[in-house]
């Protein structure tokens, strides 16, 4: 059951656009310490699972017309299929990630790498803690950015500087929802089109996405609970956890095609879709050059 703004009109005619996505395949998957509630290192995890649940993923990308680049996966990094965590690219400019827990600061130097031999000439190595697109949310608008877990208030501000959009900070208050991106999903980059839980925020800042987002999809606890929010919109398509499933007819009644994904492995890392996708934003150039050719 999902609260949602009676809607009389028909669904809004929908768009995708080509996505650039960076993913690392599970190789190396385990959990072996708790950083988040999700995390029982006691839980078995069926690494073959993992791996077919994740180039699931990759290939629905692929068949939707979306390029994947793939960053090795390292044997000392188990939680490196969370590849949102690893920089923030808006406008071909890269923010790298500096994390909070020691067990993944590994995972910062890998990304920075995988973009400089990629060729992307403006990448800023972080001052303060943030942990990517795990807590950097792009709207048309704003760049939403959660703290209270992971992501220092001080990367907000460093943020804002680098990419020049405001920056708007939300925080985080429950525990399952530790990052952003497991209690908010931008649904249409192109307006400032949101679903998100408001029960995962401060009043104050439920009040702000109230403000900011009037119109927005409304997501329950149980859906939520399944991680139903971490999911990756191209402005029609909509991946997300299949277990989620009072999404799905909002999703549709806005004119979205909700795709549902088993990402169960991954969940016992506390991630899901949104985790293993960063997204690569391309500058607006090079958007219209694609739009043209
Ligand atoms: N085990 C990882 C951690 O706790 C999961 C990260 C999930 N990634 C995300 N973008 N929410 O750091």
């Amino acid at each position: 059951m999902v609260r949602t703004a009676a809607r009389e009109e028909p669904p809004l005619p929908r768009d995708a656009s080509p996505r650039s996505y960076l993913m690392c395949p599970p190789e190396h998957f385990r959990v072996t310490y708790s950083i988040n509630p999700w995390m029982d290192p006691t839980k078995p995890v069926d690494q073959a699972l993992a791996l077919v649940q994740w180039e699931d993923l990759r290939d629905r990308y692929r068949a939707l017309g979306h390029t994947v680049s793939v960053l090795d996966a390292e044997p000392d990094l188990p939680d490196m299929v969370y590849a949102a965590n690893g920089a923030t690219v808006v406008d071909g400019r890269v923010l790298g990630a500096r994390f909070a827990h020691e067990e993944r600061y590994g995972e910062a130097e890998a990304h920075l790498d995988w973009f400089r031999s990629h060729g992307y000439p403006d990448i800023s190595e972080p001052v303060h803690i943030n942990e990517g697109e795990g807590d950097f949310a792009v709207t048309a608008s704003y760049l939403l950015a959660g703290r209270g877990f992971r992501s220092s208030p001080l990367s907000h501000g460093e943020a804002q500087e680098f990419f020049g959009r405001p920056v708007i900070g939300l925080d985080l208050v429950d525990p399952r929802f530790y990052h952003l991106d497991t209690a908010l999903c931008v649904l249409d980059d192109a307006a400032d089109e949101i679903m998100y839980y408001p029960d995962a925020f401060s009043p104050g800042s439920r009040s702000v996405l109230e403000q900011l987002f009037p119109g927005a999809l409304i997501a329950d606890g149980p859906d939520a609970a399944r991680l139903g929010l971490n999911a990756v919109s191209d402005g029609l398509h909509v991946l997300l956890p299949q277990a989620a499933t009072g999404l799905f007819e909002p999703l549709r009644e806005r004119g979205f095609e909700p795709i549902g994904m088993d990402l169960g492995e991954l969940l016992k890392g506390g991630g899901s879709v949104k985790c293993c996708t960063q997204e690569l934003r391309r500058p607006a150039r090079a958007v219209e050059a694609v739009a043209r050719g």
